[in-house]
């Protein structure tokens, strides 16, 4: 999900929320992105005025494509995009096929209705593709490539978007007056995450109708809670005295699969689905929790028709989600587990990797403004020979949080109840207001504070390259970073582009105490002088980003990411899908491979093992503003991609990219 500006609450974000900006006036970004789209216009280059970003002529949907010979120094073969400031269509490198896999709304059960533009209809929409498809992972079916299962992550509604005749989110009020009780679910069940069997054939990806494995999970799918935090009192609800069980999963952004073949899927911002403000005062233990989490913080009209919503109905609720939940996709009647082990934050992803000891490591980033990275190492070991005896795997071993040092080291923080440090100091007691564990997992963010890890600039994906070893840290950005908070891992001001971090684990073990980290990219243009970006110079003037969220790492152990923020305003380009070089003397050089349509960010990286097919997640198509305003609503949207037909809406949807003739994406 792109920043909270962009969310339903537009102008209603809690000024408390450490990630929020209280402040109107312009920032040194907002500058800079001024300077950008004058200097751009005054070039005469292709940069989009306020009007033409309004009404996005179709003349703007062909954006050639160059040609550039490969070089013979980059681990990549294929001819860079030349990049469009923004399009009513997407664009590949040339070369390659970009085909719709499948859209909001298209049938995912065998019974599922076929999608009806502007009908709020949530039995339907239970069978059918979600909303803002994120995390995609492939599983490979009888280890074939071209035939597996996808795992889909449905983070969020746009209604405006879906429905007719509703308010713009910035006039939230009306917004919610408009919306009917069959909207609001039609939403909830447009939430969750979808299991699609796909096959490729005559060289096309399809989904294969009625499949057995065919699945949606929604906003009210039965769950339980496993871990140290099940049960706890501060879980327990009217409607699930045990604190056990739960229904639904909510914003559930990026993800990871297990080597035992689970979907790990994370549940992001989940402050916006709590109704009532009145509950944050006075600033009780309970409240002063809640505000760290941002909630409750009314983004969405479910409270409206539904209790368990209302936090002084019902005030544990919030604390059932913000977890990483594990499904198993190879049998749609199991029942998903919220993995309570793992912290309660704003879970970004969940790269992994196996430790050479034979133990698991996820990382996990808390994308918040001023918030952390975050490390869980199992206390068992993966069992590579029996998928079922790492069922629970997931449920013993230690979280940690990251703190960076000026000097390129780092290390990791344990969140254990009760255990001192290494200074012996004890912080997480009953007397800090921890009483066990589950104190400690459902109030993360709180316990960590106490430990004093680095304050990062947006924490997004985190993930590994199995091939060196290395971690990939997206930071998106963080404009309420002052001169006086910068410091090495975060070392702009105003960081209106955000930046890459690369992380050694010391001794190449990944449960190992300390690390060496580096920064491999500060992103924005690196032409403006007062951007301060890093990209190696080799990079040409398509190769350049900002705002890092997603990344892939392929089999051949290359790095490529996907952003969530460019616009013509920003950066004068939309947001895509870059290939980076992290070796060698072309390491920090990026490359332009794909664009998404206007108003959308990209999503959902994720590579078929043999490299031949790329899928990515086009996430709300056509959510489009203006200084500040969203102004794309249903009848009157900046695109109607990808179908292009008068009355139906933008649909989010899965794009299968290809080579023409066949073999690896990236050359
Ligand atoms: Fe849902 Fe951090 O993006
Ligand atoms: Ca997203
Ligand atoms: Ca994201
Ligand atoms: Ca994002």
């Amino acid at each position: 999900m792109r920043n909270r500006k962009l969310q339903p609450s537009v102008a209603f974000e809690a000024a408390e929320n450490a990630g929020s900006n209280p402040t109107t006036a312009p920032t040194m970004g907002d500058l800079i992105a001024e300077r950008l789209s004058r200097r751009d216009l005054i070039q005469g280059l292709a940069a989009v005025s306020v009007a033409a970003e309004l009404a996005w002529p179709r003349a703007l949907a062909a954006a050639p494509a160059e040609s550039k010979a490969r070089d013979a120094a980059s681990s990549f073969g294929f001819a860079e995009l030349t990049v469009s400031p923004g399009s009513p269509t997407h664009h590949v490198a040339e070369g390659y096929e970009a085909h719709v896999l499948i859209r909001w709304g298209d049938p995912v059960l065998p019974d599922a209705p076929p999608f009806v533009p502007n009908r709020a209809d949530a039995a339907a929409q239970a069978r059918q593709f979600g909303y803002n498809n994120d995390f995609v992972g492939f599983l490979p079916l009888d280890g074939r490539d071209d035939h597996g299962l996808l795992v889909v992550n449905h983070e969020y509604t746009n209604s405006e978007l879906m429905f007719s005749g509703l308010a713009t989110r910035g006039d939230r009020d009306a917004n919610f007056a408009s919306l009917t009780r069959e909207m609001v679910d039609t939403e909830m069940m447009a939430h969750g995450g979808a299991v699609i069997e796909v096959r490729r054939e005559n060289g096309r990806w399809h989904v294969v109708p009625a499949s057995n494995y065919a699945r949606r999970i929604t906003a009210e799918t039965e769950m339980v809670l496993s871990g140290p935090a099940a049960g706890h009192d501060r879980m327990k609800t009217s409607d699930d005295p045990t604190g056990t069980r739960v229904r639904g999963m909510l914003n559930n952004c990026a993800g990871g699969l297990t080597p035992w073949d689970t979907w790990l899927t994370c549940e992001e911002n989940i402050n916006g689905y709590f109704w009532n403000k009145a509950a944050a005062e006075p600033l009780t233990a309970e409240a002063r929790a809640l505000r760290r989490y941002g909630a409750p913080a009314e983004w969405y009209a479910w409270g409206r028709f539904h209790d368990r919503f209302d936090v002084t109905k019902e005030p544990n609720e919030p604390n059932r989600f913000g977890w990483v939940v594990e499904i198993d996709p190879f049998d749609p009647t199991s029942t998903p587990i919220k993995r309570t082990a793992l912290g309660r934050f704003k879970h970004e992803g969940a790269g992994n990797i196996v430790n050479r000891d034979g133990r698991f490591v996820i990382y996990q980033g808390d994308d918040e403004a001023f918030d952390y990275v975050y490390r869980f190492v199992t206390d068992g070991k993966v069992d590579p020979t029996n998928k079922d005896a790492n069922r629970n795997l997931l449920d013993n071993g230690v979280l940690s949080v990251a703190r960076f040092h000026a000097d390129g080291t780092g290390e990791w923080l344990p969140l254990v109840h009760g255990r001192p440090n290494k200074d012996g100091q004890v912080w997480l007691t009953e007397a800090n207001g921890f009483q066990d564990q589950g104190d400690v997992l459902i109030h993360t963010r709180l316990a960590a504070d106490l430990l004093g890890p680095t304050k990062m600039d947006r924490p997004e994906d985190i993930d590994v390259n199995p091939t060196t070893g290395k971690v990939y840290l997206a930071l998106t950005g963080n404009l309420k970073r002052t001169e006086e908070r910068m410091d090495a891992a975060n070392p702009r001001a105003e960081n209106a582009f955000g930046h890459i971090i690369e992380i050694a684990p010391d001794g190449s073990d990944h449960a190992a105490d300390t690390f060496t980290w580096d920064i491999l990219i500060k992103c924005g243009s690196p032409q403006i002088a007062e951007v301060g970006a890093t990209f190696n110079p080799a990079t040409s003037d398509n190769g350049w980003f900002g705002m890092p969220d997603n990344f892939a790492v392929d089999a051949d152990g290359r790095l490529w990411v996907t952003t969530d923020g460019n616009s013509p305003r920003k950066t004068n380009r939309a947001d895509g899908v870059w290939s980076i070089e992290t070796e060698g003397p072309e390491r920090g050089t990026s490359r332009c491979f794909f664009q998404v349509p206007v108003g959308a960010e990209m999503c959902g990286p994720c590579f078929t093992p043999d490299l031949e097919t790329f899928f990515v997640a086009v996430q709300h198509p056509g959510e489009t503003e203006i200084g500040g305003d969203v102004i794309s609503t249903f009848d009157s949207p900046t695109t109607r991609w990808p179908d292009f037909e008068n009355g139906t809406p933008p649909r989010p949807a899965i794009v299968a990219i290809t080579r023409k003739g066949g073999g690896k994406i990236g050359g």
